[in-house]
């Protein structure tokens, strides 16, 4: 049986890039018989940014409801947010022990958030992926549904994981594999076909929030970034052009397409047709996933009853898992 986890910060929006690079995958796996699936909204991952602080709480729900609305079934998986079961902390403390500070240093995303100002980047920033190692080895997880983004920090929650068992000659932790969709590995801002579309990118004009409305949506798609050529008919040619490539990549995302065959239909053509279908299939995407989204916020206490019981289950879970970790490494308990 395969044991999935997998997190999402609430640090505002969520994106066309978290929906096609991960929730999407995270609906068909739940779906799948051979999986034990636990989604976790990671609000104790969205304070090592401090501006997210203050809206917190708020963020924490409508993040939940995108991924219900998205199709996460809480009652067939285990939802709920990271705060609330303190085995994830706990375990983290211990897994931090293990980790080499050299190993924190090579992390990518830390250089970039970090800003190049790592000085005055915060202790937790830097400390973040031992915390996200926690979050999936807590449950014993084996199989982490992630964007291509994140591809560095599941084979680092690997390596603490080979390092607990190394240091304790037992075969306790699985290695956790990351499960990327080869289709929409990484979708780029709109303004930028080299930077990643981000919750937390200044400009809303540069993602896709699932909350937009129909307008918004074929606004920021007929305002996105192009180049002056017609679309190729084959990947080959979309080397070097990284905002055509975002677009078609996109597009097939959402027909669940290959780019191969998107290129077929658009190879030739000018960006006018392509923004036009692709805003059309990205408004009848995101339109039911955006009306339950606020049908569910107008329904708090129900948000806030499904993240209760997922986080009883959730702590169910990892409780004697972190236990017998405590155990092993001889905190005396009394
Ligand atoms: P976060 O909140 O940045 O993103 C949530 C998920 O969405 C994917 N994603 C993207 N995929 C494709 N294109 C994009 N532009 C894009 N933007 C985001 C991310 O890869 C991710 O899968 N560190 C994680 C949260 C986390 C976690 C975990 C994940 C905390 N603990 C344990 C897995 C397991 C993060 O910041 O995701």
């Amino acid at each position: 049986m395969k044991r999935i986890f997998s997190g999402i910060q609430p640090t505002g929006n969520v994106t066309l890039g978290n929906y096609l690079g991960a929730i999407k995958n995270w609906v068909a796996l739940q779906n799948e018989a051979s999986c034990d699936c636990i989604f976790c909204v990671v609000d104790q991952h969205a304070i090592t940014v401090q501006k997210n602080i203050g809206a917190l709480k708020r963020s924490t729900q409508e993040t939940a409801a995108c991924l219900i609305s998205a199709g996460i079934d809480p009652v067939n998986s285990i939802l709920f947010n990271q705060s609330q079961v303190e085995e994830h902390m706990k375990l983290a403390w211990v897994l931090g022990c293990l980790t080499r500070v050299g190993w924190l240093n090579r992390m990518i995303q830390f250089k970039d958030k970090a800003n190049q100002d790592k000085d005055n980047a915060s202790a937790g920033l830097w400390w973040y992926p031992v915390m996200m190692a926690a979050d999936i080895l807590a449950y014993k997880g084996t199989h982490v549904p992630v964007g291509d983004d994140q591809k560095q920090h599941i084979e680092l929650a690997r390596d603490i994981a080979r390092s607990y068992n190394f240091a304790f000659g037992v075969e306790f932790f699985p290695l956790p594999q990351a499960q990327i969709l080869s289709k929409s590995f990484r979708i780029m801002s709109l303004c930028d076909g080299k930077k990643k579309m981000s919750k937390s990118d200044s400009s809303d004009m540069s993602r896709i929030n699932i909350t937009d409305n129909a307008d918004t949506i074929a606004h920021k798609i007929k305002k996105a970034k192009t180049d002056s050529y017609s679309l190729p008919s084959e990947t080959g040619g979309l080397v070097g052009r990284a905002e055509a490539q975002n677009l078609i990549t996109i597009y097939a995302a959402l027909s669940n397409k290959s780019v191969e065959v998107a290129l077929l239909e658009y190879g030739g053509c000018g960006f006018g047709r392509l923004k036009r279908d692709l805003a059309e299939l990205a408004i009848e995407v995101i339109r039911p996933i955006r009306m339950e989204v606020h049908r569910l916020m107008s329904d708090i206490k129900y948000i806030d009853n499904v993240l209760k019981k997922g986080s009883a289950r959730a702590s169910a879970l990892s409780k004697p898992i972190v236990k017998e970790v405590y155990d092993t490494i001889g905190f005396l308990s009394t």
